[in-house]
């Protein structure tokens, strides 16, 4: 675990306590009031607030914070399986274990660390993993806060089997916005992408930016490392900074799908947009000792800062 420079005091940058189903969350904390909050139960980010104290993640007030199901909302991490394209449970078993706090984590490059209250969590798999998915691994995951209000995840993924192994990956992020219909998505124009809800057939996004008018379940194929939501009501976009992640998940599951899901209100598909950077249609391929790292950089500004200091073409990360 980690904290920013003496400016200001440290031991409040990070506390660790119980949440109240009995396991523990971090609460990371900057300078300027921003803070996220990530439980051990999934390595999962279940809160990222800016430094008004506004949430930018959503989570559904009909969540159940109980395992063996893992929370509808935040940042669920999907490993080693994304969907059902597996023999694994849906979206794999990652979400659904305990991590632990990692004391001893690898370093990474200081720019990682510098100015930045962090915690490194470890997953390993248990015995019972390992029946269901034959292959060790050591899965480090290093959540971040920066100074401007910024949230970064890095996770690295090692193989400490004899074998190769492959696997896919998403952070499934589930974005608060005002109202679906007023969200936009640019960066993903031009693309080809899978869709789930036809068969996982290949098309070809036409047109502008992304809007949304019924359910989308969408896997956009080597997308730019740059990708921008634009919540047009709230004047807000969210700028999601993606690195080793070639694809973006884009799903929301509308009326219908969303009176399906027990643990998810009727009408919260108009508050929420699901956008993850992945490694879902090429899986990741690692030999024994090598190690992948996939890091994604969430940040949320102003609408208007966007236009013109963006950089959609993926150069800037
Ligand atoms: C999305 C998938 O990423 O996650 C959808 O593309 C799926 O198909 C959704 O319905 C939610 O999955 P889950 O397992 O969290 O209900």
């Amino acid at each position: 675990m980690g904290h920013s420079a003496a400016v200001w005091d440290s031991r409040a940058a990070i506390e660790i306590t119980k949440d109240w189903n009995g396991i523990d969350k971090v609460v990371l904390r900057n300078p300027r009031g921003a803070s996220a909050r990530v439980s051990l139960y999934g390595g999962q980010v279940t809160s990222w607030r800016n430094e008004q104290g506004e949430e930018l993640l959503f989570t559904s007030s009909k969540a159940i914070f109980k395992p063996p199901k893992a929370v509808r909302g935040g940042i669920p991490i999907c490993f080693p399986q994304f969907g059902n394209c597996g023999s694994l449970e849906q979206h794999g078993f990652a979400r659904n274990k305990i991590w632990t706090i990692d004391e001893n984590s690898p370093p990474l490059s200081p720019k990682d660390s510098q100015g930045k209250s962090f915690i490194d969590l470890l997953f390993k798999p248990s015995e019972e993993d390992l029946k269901c998915w034959p292959h060790s691994f050591e899965f480090r995951l290093r959540v971040s806060l920066a100074a401007d209000g910024s949230l970064t995840l890095i996770s690295r993924v090692r193989n400490v089997n004899g074998k190769p192994f492959s696997f896919s990956f998403a952070y499934h992020t589930y974005l608060s916005v005002s109202d679906i219909s007023e969200v936009r998505i640019e960066g993903l124009e031009t693309l080809d992408y899978l869709d789930n809800l036809c068969g996982k057939e290949r098309f070809t996004e036409q047109g502008d930016a992304i809007t949304f008018e019924s359910e989308v379940d969408r896997v956009y194929l080597s997308a730019p490392n740059v990708v921008a939501v634009l919540d047009h009501e709230r004047k807000r976009t969210y700028v999601i900074k993606k690195e080793g992640l070639p694809d973006v998940v884009v799903w929301n599951p509308w009326e219908k799908k969303s009176k399906a899901m027990a643990d998810f209100g009727d009408d919260e598909y108009k508050q929420m947009l699901c956008v993850d950077g992945a490694a879902i249609a090429k899986p990741v391929t690692l030999k024994p000792g090598e190690e992948w790292t996939g890091r994604l950089e969430l940040s949320a500004v102003p609408s208007t800062f966007c236009s013109e200091n963006l950089d959609l073409q993926g150069r800037g990360f």
